[in-house]
């Protein structure tokens, strides 16, 4: 089942706090966001230069009545309104799942309505179906984020399939790495982006790891290994060596997307998570769009990265269809896209 063929009024609470985001939304009808709030912890991790679990859990206690509340507030809406919770419950760091988990089976024990766990890559996937109503499975999914890089084949009812993911570091987290190393400050993603604007990609010819193997894997720690040798060599080119990492990182992500949507005959191309805010990134895929022929689908900045729009859209698709689960729903910290381990329905 789509969204769009989903029946009856839902306004479904989200949240999500699998790493160092809390955040909460509100969703009508698994497709309209009425409120969306993401707090950060820029300021809790940067000091560490990178995010420190204990400390994010931590931080999610604090804020996350807080963050709820505002949601609520912003979408207008009473907390007796609502149909359902959907929360993050895998994968992620067991701490900061918890912390959300634990507010979501309450907060609905207590409104007596029911409570469903969401993959939080389904969440991203969702994130670009309620970003535009043309797409519509089968698509090809790209998911880009700090903790996952990976190609699936989403189809109407069926758990999406996966065709390749990374081998070892997901793509955030090599421009994370990369970021540091160039000594730029947390989060490093964008500032990186930022650097290679001014950076000539031509200078360093990094490795495109894996692009021309068959099947579509990925992997991003060579390349990582390879800008930090060159960084030692020429320390004063921070600039081209964000340029010519970041061309490295994103050719790859492009070159199988487009083999990907042709081999599986996808028509449609969704590309979600924090990395599809990259400018170049984006401008790529545009270009292969036109001239392969698919469409292509890059939600707004605020639904690729971390949000809990995308969580409550994708717990209003499996509420629509009788999934609930039980106050024993846990936190996993790694879960295959395929699997809803803790699905009692
Ligand atoms: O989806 P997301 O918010 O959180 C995860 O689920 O991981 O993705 C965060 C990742 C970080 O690694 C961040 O550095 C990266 O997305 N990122 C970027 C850009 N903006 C965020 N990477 C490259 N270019 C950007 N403009
Ligand atoms: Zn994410």
């Amino acid at each position: 089942m789509t969204v769009r063929e989903m029946s009856g009024a839902s306004l479904v609470l989200g949240i999500e706090s699998s790493c160092d985001e809390m955040a909460a939304a509100v969703v009508r009808d698994g497709r309209e966001v009425l409120g969306s709030t993401v707090r950060g912890q820029a300021a809790v991790h940067g000091p560490y230069g990178g995010v420190v679990p204990e400390l994010a859990s931590r931080d999610h206690v604090r804020v996350v009545s807080q963050v709820v509340a505002a949601a609520l507030a912003e979408a207008g809406v009473a907390e007796r309104e609502l149909t359902g919770v959907a929360v993050t419950a895998g994968p992620g760091l067991l701490g900061s799942l918890l912390v959300g988990l634990s507010f979501a089976k309450a907060y609905a024990y207590r409104l007596g309505v029911p409570v469903v766990g969401v993959h939080h890559l389904a969440g991203h996937l969702a994130a670009a179906e309620i970003a535009d109503a043309a797409l519509v499975p089968p698509y090809l999914g790209l998911v880009v984020s700090g903790g996952h890089t990976a190609l699936y084949r989403v189809e109407a009812d069926a758990r999406p399939h996966v065709l390749g993911e990374t081998r070892d570091d997901a793509v955030g987290e090599a421009f994370d790495k990369v970021a540091k190393l160039l000594g730029l400050p947390y989060p490093g993603g964008p500032a990186l982006a930022k650097l290679a604007e001014r950076g000539d990609a031509a200078a360093f010819a990094f490795p495109r790891p894996m692009a021309d193997e068959p099947g579509y894997d990925f992997s991003y720690s060579g390349l990582k290994t390879a800008v930090a040798l060159a960084a030692d060599k020429h320390p004063e080119r921070a600039a081209d060596l964000a340029a010519s990492f970041e061309a490295a990182a994103t050719d790859v992500l492009v070159a199988k997307a487009r083999r990907a949507a042709r081999d599986e005959g996808l028509a449609r191309v969704a590309v979600v998570g924090g990395v599809a805010a990259n400018a170049r990134l984006r401008r790529e895929l545009a270009t292969a769009a036109r001239r392969d022929g698919f469409a292509l689908f890059l939600p707004p900045l605020a639904l690729c990265t971390d949000n809990a729009a995308m969580i409550a859209a994708a717990g209003a698709q499996l509420l629509a269809r009788g999934a609930r689960d039980s106050l024993a729903l846990s936190a996993f910290s790694r879960v295959p896209l395929s699997q809803r381990p803790w699905a009692e329905a």
